[in-house]
């Protein structure tokens, strides 16, 4: 059971990936396209635990944006108003992690940053 579901308890990286999943569903609900697919990679994404390990003010606020665009990405039904929302939470995503780069790299272990 634990090894099914690595986001418990061990830090950020393992919750990131998680994250992952579930926008790689919701490009498959743009892309397909699949109500389904968009639907239940939404739901992942709002349920997924995303707090900053560090409690940096602009990191939180990006962390709830993220539960809050997949909150109403559950709503949209449009293929236009869906490609929109994602382009929203891949740049909230991205924003993120520029900003924590320096945490990243001293926590370890951060491979989606260690091109360079
Ligand atoms: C609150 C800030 C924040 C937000 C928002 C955020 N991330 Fe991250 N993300 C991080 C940090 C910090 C790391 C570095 C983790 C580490 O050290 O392994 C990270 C790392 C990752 C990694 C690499 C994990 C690894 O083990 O190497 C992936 C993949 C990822 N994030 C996906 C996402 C996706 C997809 C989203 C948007 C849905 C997202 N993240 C939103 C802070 C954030």
């Amino acid at each position: 059971m634990v090894a099914a579901l690595p986001d418990e308890g061990d830090g950020i990286g393992p919750r990131m990936h998680r994250h992952q999943r579930a926008v790689a569903r919701m490009w498959d609900g743009l892309v397909v396209p699949s109500d389904a697919a968009w639907k239940v990679g939404a739901r992942v994404l709002a349920d997924a635990p995303m707090e900053p390990e560090r409690s940096v003010e602009t990191m939180a606020t990006l962390a709830a944006s993220v539960h809050q665009l997949a909150v109403k990405a559950h709503t949209l039904t449009t293929g236009e108003e869906r490609s929109l929302l994602y382009g929203e939470l891949i740049t909230t995503c991205a924003t993120c992690h520029s900003q924590s780069t320096a945490t990243v790299r001293s926590g370890g272990g951060a491979r989606a940053t260690q091109a360079r």
